[in-house]
Formats: C-alpha cells, structure tokens, sequence
C-alpha cells in the first residue's frame, strides 16, 4: 500500500470521503457500517468527513456519529485511522448548503465534532469555506487557537484560492496540515493550489477526484485517455484517475467518496497503481483543459 505524509501521520495514499454515506441518495446505516468496514480491511487509514454531512436540519454531525460507531464496532484503535472533519458549512434545510465563519461559531464546532468523534481531539480539522461575511484571517484564527487548546492535533483549510493558502499558512504560524480542494478530470482549476502545496510541503486532498456523486460512474466515457489506459490494463477508469491523481506529487491524497463497499475497494486498490511515463503522458492533456 502505498504510503503518504500528512502533517505528522502516514496514511493510505487513498482516503475513503464520507460524504454520500449521509446526505441526498444515502444508504442504510448497515451498508455505511460495511463500506467503512470494507475501507479499512483494503488498509484505508484516512477518512474524511465534516458536520455538515447530513440530511435533515437539526441532525448536524451524522456522518461523524457513523463513522465513530463503525470504528468502534470494527475494534479499531484511534492510532490507526485519521478522521479527518470540517466546520463553517452547515445545512439550514431544503437541501441548502450555508457558511459561518465566525470565529466563536468554528470554537464551538470544533468541540462538538470531537464530542461525536469520541475523543478529546480531532485528528485533521479543516475550515470548510470561506465565509465572505467574516475576514478569513479571523476564521483561521480559531484555528490557530483550537491547535494551541489542544481541541485539535492538525489544522486544514478547503475551498481555498492561492492566497488564502499563503495567508491560512501564515495565520497558523506554519502549522497548516492540508488543503482541501475540488480536482477531478473535470475539475482541474484548483491545479495552482495542488502545485503551492507541494511548495509549502502541506498536504493536497482532492475533494470529488472521481467527479462528484452521480457523476464518478461515467468518468471513463467523460474522459476517453483514461478509459484507454485502464481497458489496456484491464482495470477501472476510476482507479486511472486516481493513480494519475497520486502520480501529480507526493503530497496528493485523493478521497474518494462511497456509500458501497464495492465502490471503495475498487478505489483502495488504485495505491498500487504506479502508471508509466507513457500512460503519464496519454493523460497530460487534462491538465490543459
Ligand atoms: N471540502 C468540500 O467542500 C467537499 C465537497 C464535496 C466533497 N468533499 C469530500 O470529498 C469526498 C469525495 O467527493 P464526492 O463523494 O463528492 O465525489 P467522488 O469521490 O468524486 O464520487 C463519489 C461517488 O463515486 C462513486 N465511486 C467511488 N469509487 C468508485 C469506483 N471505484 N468506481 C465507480 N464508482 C465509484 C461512489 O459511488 P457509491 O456511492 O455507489 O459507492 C460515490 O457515490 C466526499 O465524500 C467528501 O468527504 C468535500
């Protein structure tokens, strides 16, 4: 399996997204508690989650709560997994997304995440969104305390442009962990931020590398190179993406969301696909889209 650096842990090149486990389309808890299961016996050690990943208002946190229950019930010791959550997102209800960046909001958050994920502290506690209501500095800033109260072990951003790297780095007096953007095939924009953290050694973590729920089935027929490459290695177009995901630096860990466990070994199975220079190649255009 191969082996990545995020902050001070080493994790699975490939993280398991929880997100479609808890909002639109979700599965039964007994299908959720299997895909964890399944992330974890194909050596996944990453997994990413955030509060806001749910469904109903008022049930903010299920995703965490599911998550702790499965590593609970799988016996799995808190040594052995980094959940990695988020806040400033929340869900007021009709299916809408909104962001609160405040400062004593994000404080209060952060605790209530650790509560759900059952410990003292969080492993990887990301800032969700910039808020435009709040100066990022002062989002951030909650950050930078919640790492010096020891509420939190690591601090990520996510939806971040160039300069709000540079300044959440800044912020947190160095101590940024990761950054959390969308980059898929479809989505390559983010590909300056993916390049700046490899500048600043933190951590890239595609969010939808496969294209986004409802959409990571077609990714092959979307994007015919990556279909090419996987029909002559007799294997997915999804685990193509994701190799050439990892193949972009040593600090990308994609987080590829499942609410099935077939979906999930598929792409666990991409960390030991090293592609070739020639494969590499085939798929540099998609780079330039
Ligand atoms: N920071 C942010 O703002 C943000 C935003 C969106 C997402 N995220 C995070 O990023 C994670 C991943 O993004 P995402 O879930 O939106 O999109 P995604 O990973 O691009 O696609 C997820 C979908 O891909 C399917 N899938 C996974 N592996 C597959 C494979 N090998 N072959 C075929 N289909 C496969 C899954 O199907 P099944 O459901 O049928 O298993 C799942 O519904 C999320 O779960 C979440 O943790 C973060």
């Amino acid at each position: 399996m191969d082996q990545r650096a995020l902050g001070k842990r080493t994790v699975g090149a490939i993280g398991l997204g929880g997100m479609p486990m808890s909002v639109e389309g979700r599965p039964d808890e007994a299908r959720s508690i299997a895909t964890i299961h399944a992330a974890l016996d194909a050596g996944v050690t990453l997994i990413d989650t955030a509060d806001a990943y749910h469904l109903h208002p008022g049930e903010a946190g299920h995703n965490e709560a599911l998550i702790a229950r499965a590593l609970v019930a799988y016996g799995a010791r808190r040594d052995d997994v980094l959940v990695a959550t988020k806040s400033g997102h929340v869900r007021p209800g009709d299916g809408t997304w909104a962001v609160n960046g405040d400062p004593a909001y994000l404080k209060y958050a952060a605790r209530a995440s650790a509560q759900r994920l059952g410990g003292d502290s969080i492993g990887l506690h990301q800032f969700h969104r910039p808020d435009p209501r709040v100066p990022y500095a002062d989002s951030v800033g909650a950050f930078a305390e919640l790492l010096d109260d020891g509420v939190i072990a690591m601090a990520g951003i996510s939806n971040a442009n160039v300069d709000q790297i540079r300044e959440a780095h800044h912020v947190l007096g160095g101590r940024l962990t990761s950054v959390q953007n969308q980059f898929s095939p479809a989505f390559v924009s983010s590909y300056d931020e993916l390049q700046l953290c490899a500048e600043l050694g933190v951590a890239f973590i595609p969010w939808s590398p496969l294209g986004g729920i409802g959409k990571a089935g077609d990714v092959g027929t979307r994007f015919h190179a990556f279909q090419h490459v996987a029909d002559a290695r007799g294997i997915s177009a999804q685990q193509v993406v994701l190799a050439w995901e990892l193949a972009l630096g040593d600090h990308v860990i994609p987080i590829p969301g499942a609410s099935r466990p077939s979906s999930i070994l598929d792409s666990a199975a991409a960390a030991e696909i090293e592609l070739t220079a020639e494969e590499l190649e085939q798929l540099a255009p998609t780079l330039d889209a």
